[in-house]
């Protein structure tokens, strides 16, 4: 039976793995690289208290209208606006996609959108009012997309499709038509042992772990649905047919939908994740002290 429970192994986890520490400076993101011919990763790993590294990346997409696809995490702030120049000029933009507005994906919006002043803001209607909340956003710049709705950026469609699992109601991932990719948001994600570059790094087994964990973790809701039910917001990626999952969450992955799509099908009926308690931070933070 597939276990979900990655935080089952919390304290013995961290004997084999790094043990967690308070982030007290900035680490560098990781080093951007290119996935496809027309796709650029700009990758980060975030650690875990006692299960590993989870990924969050954003994305070039460098068509004839060039688009980045979310916005990075606010703590990588220097370095993410380095690594986004080191693949295209800002001012090139035309497009930020955000997949939606959890802190892990508009932590440099702001500023992107300041450095990119021809780029127009592609998101849900309600992460742009709920954003609204914190401080201005011109609307003048904001393209709204409900799940279905396509934009054209030069030479590819891109549609905004709802993924099977999302933590947040403003989610929409992105189908780009010329690539055939998928960029999943949070769905497809996974906590990892160790940073990686390429999803055939991981093993089998952690890859099916972590994704199963993450998968219940962030999305306790999946346990209340019927797995038929599931199976059917499957079937609709299934359709799409991607040839790549490019998963804010999980190094890119090609030729895998169909392996993705299985392990996440055992999801609603398996054990949910559970995340650590105050007994297990205290035991955590014991250990970092010996
Ligand atoms: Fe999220
Ligand atoms: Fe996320």
């Amino acid at each position: 039976m597939l276990k979900t429970c990655f935080f089952y192994c919390l304290v013995d986890g961290l004997k084999g793995r790094e043990a967690y520490k308070p982030r007290k400076e900035v680490i560098p993101m990781d080093k951007p690289f290119q996935a496809t011919v027309d796709i650029e990763v700009l990758p980060a790993h975030f650690p875990v208290p006692g299960a590993g590294f989870l990924p969050v990346n954003a994305f070039v997409i460098k068509a004839q209208e060039p688009v980045l696809v979310d916005t990075g995490m606010g703590i990588d702030s220097e370095e993410f606006m380095k690594a986004l120049k080191s693949v295209i000029d800002p001012r090139d933009l035309k497009w930020v996609w955000l997949t939606h507005d959890d802190a892990d994906h508009t932590g440099n919006l702001q500023r992107i959108l300041e450095a990119a002043p021809n780029a127009r803001l592609a998101a849900y209607s309600l992460a742009v009012l709920r954003m609204s909340t914190a401080g201005p956003v011109a609307m003048d710049r904001v393209y709204w997309l409900n799940p279905g709705d396509s934009i054209r950026v030069g030479d590819r469609k891109l549609t905004a499709v709802r993924p099977p699992l999302f933590d947040n109601p403003t989610t929409i991932g992105l189908y780009d038509d010329k690539s055939e990719a998928f960029f999943s948001a949070d769905c497809f994600g996974a906590i990892i042992p160790s940073p990686v570059r390429s999803i055939n790094d991981l093993a089998e087994g952690d890859l099916a772990q972590g994704m199963a964990g993450w998968a219940s973790l962030d999305n306790p809701w999946v346990h209340m649905v019927k797995s038929d039910e599931f199976s059917s917001s499957l079937d609709k990626i299934r359709r799409i047919d991607p040839k790549m999952i490019f998963s804010a969450h999980l190094p890119p992955a090609t030729g895998k939908t169909e392996q993705f799509l299985e392990l996440l099908a055992q999801v609603p009926s398996a054990t949910p994740s559970i995340a650590p308690n105050q007994q297990a931070l205290e035991q955590m933070m014991a250990q970092t002290k010996q």
